[in-house]
C-alpha cells in the first residue's frame, strides 16, 4: 500500500491517466513487433495498460520498456480475451454450460489461465455472465444460456479457476499463473432489443434483479477482480454511465473493491448514446460512474483534463481509480515479476490440457435425439461423412480463439478415421456453409449407396455468433438444409446421424425430424473430433443438457422455461388461452434436454423436513436408477415452483443440479441442498422477501413439469 501511495504522490496528472487508459497492441507472437508507435507512449507513462498482447518474448520486451524505461517504472497490466481456452481450445462457453459441471468449468478456466500466464498474460476478459434467452443474439454463444442459477454457477467457478481461489478484498493471486477475472458485460446485455446486437434494452427492474444481476452477485462473491459495463443502456441509461448500478449496487451493496474497464470504446461512444455532448461529458460521465480503466476510446487521456478544468470531476477521483489500478497490479504480483515468469511449456503440459479439452467437448456435446439407439455405432464399415463442417478445423474454434491456429483442431473426419482404423470413412462436402452453389449436393448424397452409416455435419461458421453476429434467421444457411434432404432421400432407411454445429439452439425442426441420431456440438475446440468420434463409437457417454430451450420457429423467441404462468394459461380447449395459433408454446427441445447411452428412473423423493425457514437448508434425495444396458451419467434438476405469492413467481426456478454416474442396472441417491435463504425473491417493493406459504419441489432430468417428481415444503418465518 505505501508504494501505491508513494506512487499516487509522484504521478503528473498525464501518468495517472496512462494508469487509467488500455491500448490495443497489435500482438504479435513469432512476428516482428510492430507496436513502434505505442513504445514512446509506455516510456513516458502515457499508455499504462495494454490489450491483445502476448508470448514471453513479445511481453518481456514491452514490459522492459514500461519497468525500465519509464519514469516511475509501474508494470502494464496486459489484458487478452481469454474466453474458452488460450491457445488449447475448450468448448465455447455455451458448450461448457451445457457440461453442467462446476468442478470441470473451473479446471477449463484454470488450465487456460496457466496457458495464458505462460504467455505473459495477466488479465482475461472473462467470464461472461450475460444471461441470454433470444438465440438470435450472437452473443449467446459466450455465456451460460438462460438460466441465472446456472449463469450464478458458471461465474463463481470460472472466477475461481481463472483466479485460482485468490484476490478477496486484499489477498493477493495465489500464483503467478493466475488470471485477473472480468465479469462482463454488466448487466443486461443479454436482453438487448429484438436480438440485435448492440440495441438497447429495456426491462423491468425485476428481471433485472431476478435474472440478469445474480450471475454477476455470485461472481462478485467469488472475489472477481474486474467488471466491464455492457456496451448497452437499459431504461435511457447507458451502462457505461450508470452510477446506480456501477457504484451503488456494485461497490455499494455487493462490495465489489475491485477495478471496472469500460468495454472498446465505450466512454466514446456516450456520445453516440446521446448523454454526452463532447469527450469532457463522456469522460466525466464514466469516471463519475465508477468506470476507472477506459479501454480504447482515449476519452480519459483526451477528456478529463477538460472535464477537471470544468470542475466535472475532482482529483481526487482521479487519484481512487488509479488507487485501484495499481492495486490490482500489486494484487498480480506485476510489481515483483513483471514478466509473470513466462515461458514455453513442457510437451507434457500441452498433452494433459489436450486431455482435458478432449474431455470438456465430450461432455458439452448434447444428445438430441438417439431414435432407435442408434448411437453409439456397433459394427460400421462404410461411413458417409458428409457437409461443410466434417473437414472444418478453424470452424470448431468458434468464436473467441485469438491464440489458436486454425490448424489446432481436429475435425470429424479426422477423428473418425482415427477412431475407426479399419472402417472406409469417405467424404464429401456438399455445400460451403453459407453458399447459394447446390453444385456438389448429388455427389455428396451419391456417397449413401453402400454406406452403413451417414454422417452429416452442418450448422453456422464460428463466426456466425459470437460479437457483432445477430442473425435475424437463425436456421441453418445457405443451402444446407437442400443438402440435407438430398441425404436424407437417398438415405432410405439407413440412419443418418447429424451433428449440428452452432453457438445458439438453431432453429431447426425439420431436420430434427428427419434424423435418425442428433447432436448439438456447439464448437468443441481443440479435440472437437476426437470428442465426437469417443461418442458415435461410445467410447464415451454423452452427458450433455441443454443449457437453452430450443425455439421450433423463430416466432416463439424469446423462449425460456421461467416463464410466468399469467391469468389465462394455455388450455387446448379454450380458445382464450395463451397460444400461438399455429405453433405449439412448448420448445422443440426444453432446457436440459440430453440424453445417454443409459435409462433412467427416478424415484423415492424424500426431504428432511417439513418446513424451512430463511436460515435453514432442507435436504432433498432421489433414487436414480440406470434401467438400461450402458454405463452412463445422469443430471438431475432441481426446481421450485411457488404456486401463490406477493408477485407472480415463474413456473420453474432452478435451484440446484447435479450429476451421477451409473453402471447398468445400478441405483444411486442424489441429494441437494436448498437454501431457506435462495428462496427469497422481490417483493412487491422490490426488497428481497422470504414469504410464509407452500413451495411446491421438483425434481427431475429436464425442465417439463411432467417428467418431474414432486413434493412440498412450507416457508415459515
Ligand atoms: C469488445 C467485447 O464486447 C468485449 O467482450 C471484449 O472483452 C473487448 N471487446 C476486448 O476485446
Amino acid at each position: 500500500m505505501a508504494r501505491i501511495e508513494q506512487l499516487i504522490g509522484a504521478m503528473s496528472l498525464s501518468e495517472k491517466l496512462g494508469q487509467l487508459t488500455m491500448t490495443a497492441a497489435p500482438y504479435a507472437v513469432t512476428g516482428p513487433f510492430v507496436a513502434g508507435d505505442l513504445s514512446e507512449g509506455i516510456k513516458s507513462g502515457a499508455v499504462g495498460n495494454l490489450l491483445n498482447l502476448y508470448g514471453p518474448a513479445v511481453v518481456a520486451r514491452t514490459q522492459r520498456l514500461a519497468v525500465e524505461e519509464s519514469r516511475l517504472r509501474i508494470p502494464l497490466l496486459i489484458g487478452l480475451d481469454v474466453i474458452h481456452g488460450h491457445r488449447t481450445l475448450f468448448p465455447v462457453p455455451l458448450g461448457e454450460a451445457a457440461m453442467f459441471d462446476p468442478a470441470l468449468w473451473e479446471k477449463t478456466a484454470r488450465e487456460a489461465a496457466r496457458e495464458a500466464a505462460a504467455d505473459g498474460v495477466a488479465m482475461t476478459f472473462a467470464p461472461m455472465c450475460d444471461v441470454a434467452r433470444d438465440p438470435r443474439w450472437g452473443r449467446m454463444v459466450e455465456g451460460p444460456g438462460e438460466d441465472p442459477f446456472v449463469g450464478a454457477a458458471i461465474a463463481r467457478a470460472k472466477v475461481t479457476g481463472f483466479q485460482g481461489g485468490g484476490l478477496g478484498d486484499t489477498g493477493t493471486l495465489d500464483e503467478s499463473s493466475t488470471l485477473a477475472a472480468c465479469a462482463k458485460h454488466f448487466a443486461a446485455y443479454g436482453a438487448v432489443m429484438a436480438g440485435r446486437e448492440y440495441a438497447s434494452t429495456d426491462i423491468s427492474e425485476r428481471t433485472l434483479q431476478e435474472v440478469h444481476l445474480p450471475a454477476f452477485a455470485a461472481a462478485v462473491e467469488a472475489g472477481v477482480a474486474s467488471v466491464m459495463p455492457a456496451f448497452t443502456e437499459i431504461g435511457g441509461v447507458p451502462m457505461t454511465a450508470h452510477k446506480k448500478l456501477l457504484t451503488d449496487y456494485l461497490r455499494g451493496e455487493l462490495g465489489f473493491k475491485g477495478v471496472i474497464i469500460s468495454d472498446y470504446n465505450a466512454i466514446a461512444e456516450l456520445m453516440n448514446h446521446g448523454v454526452a455532448a463532447d469527450i469532457a461529458e463522456a469522460a466525466a460521465l464514466a469516471l463519475n460512474a465508477g468506470v476507472d480503466i477506459d479501454m480504447m476510446a482515449g476519452a480519459y487521456a483526451g477528456g478529463l483534463p477538460l472535464a477537471l478544468e470544468r470542475r466535472l470531476v475532482t482529483m481526487d477521483q482521479i487519484d481512487t481509480a488509479v488507487r485501484r489500478v495499481l492495486t490490482l497490479k500489486e494484487q498480480l504480483g506485476l510489481f515483483d515479476d513483471p514478466y509473470r515468469g513466462a515461458s514455453a511449456e513442457s510437451a507434457e503440459v500441452l498433452a494433459r490440457r489436450r486431455a482435458l479439452a478432449r474431455e470438456a467437448a465430450a461432455k458439452s456435446v448434447v444428445l438430441l435425439k438417439n431414435e432407435n439407439d442408434v448411437l453409439p455405432f456397433s459394427d460400421v464399415r462404410r461411413v458417409a461423412v458428409i457437409g461443410p463442417l466434417a473437414y472444418a478445423a478453424a470452424e470448431m474454434r468458434g468464436a473467441w480463439a485469438a491464440a489458436a491456429p486454425k490448424e489446432s483442431c481436429v475435425t470429424v473426419l479426422e477423428g473418425l478415421r482415427a477412431a475407426l482404423p479399419e472402417a472406409d470413412i469417405q467424404y464429401a462436402l456438399g455445400v460451403t456453409i453459407d453458399g447459394e452453389d447446390q453444385g456438389g449436393i448429388a455427389e455428396a448424397a451419391a456417397l449413401c449407396d453402400g454406406a452403413d452409416a451417414i454422417i452429416l455435419c452442418v450448422g453456422e461458421a464460428a463466426n456466425m455468433s459470437g460479437e457483432a453476429a445477430s442473425r435475424a434467421h437463425p436456421h441453418l444457411p445457405g443451402a444446407q438444409q437442400i443438402l440435407c434432404d438430398a441425404v436424407f432421400a437417398k438415405a432410405g432407411g439407413k440412419p443418418v446421424i447429424t451433428i449440428l454445429f452452432s453457438g445458439r439452439p438453431l432453429v431447426v425442426p425439420a431436420l430434427a425430424e428427419q434424423s435418425t441420431a442428433l447432436l448439438a456440438a456447439w464448437f468443441p475446440g481443440a479435440e472437437a473430433g476426437n470428442a465426437l468420434a469417443d461418442l458415435l463409437i461410445g467410447a464415451r457417454a454423452p452427458s450433455g443438457r441443454t443449457p437453452v430451450s430450443w425455439p421450433r420457429a423463430t416466432g416463439q423467441i424469446p423462449i425460456f422455461f421461467g416463464e410466468r404462468k399469467g391469468g389465462r394459461p394455455f388450455i387446448a380447449e379454450e380458445h382464450y388461452t395463451s397460444k400461438y395459433l399455429d405453433t405449439p408454446n412448448t420448445p422443440l427441445f426444453a432446457f436440459g434436454h440430453g440424453l445417454s447411452y443409459g435409462r433412467f428412473s427416478f424415484s423415492n423423493l424424500r426431504l428432511s423436513g417439513t418446513t424451512l425457514t430463511q436460515s435453514g437448508t432442507l435436504t432433498i434425495s432421489i433414487d436414480v436408477t440406470n434401467d438400461g444396458a450402458r454405463a452412463a451419467e445422469e443430471t438431475v434438476f432441481l426446481f421450485v415452483h411457488d404456486k401463490v405469492a406477493l408477485v407472480t413467481r415463474p413456473l420453474l426456478e432452478l435451484k440446484g443440479f447435479a450429476k451421477i454416474a451409473l453402471e447398468p442396472g445400478a441405483r444411486g441417491t442424489v441429494t441437494l441442498p436448498l437454501k431457506g435463504a435462495d428462496l427469497r425473491f422481490p417483493g412487491l417493493d422490490l426488497k428481497p422477501v422470504f414469504e410464509a406459504g407452500e413451495v411446491e419441489i421438483l425434481v427431475g432430468p429436464v425442465a417439463e413439469r411432467e417428467r418431474e417428481v414432486v413434493g412440498s415444503v412450507r416457508l415459515v418465518d
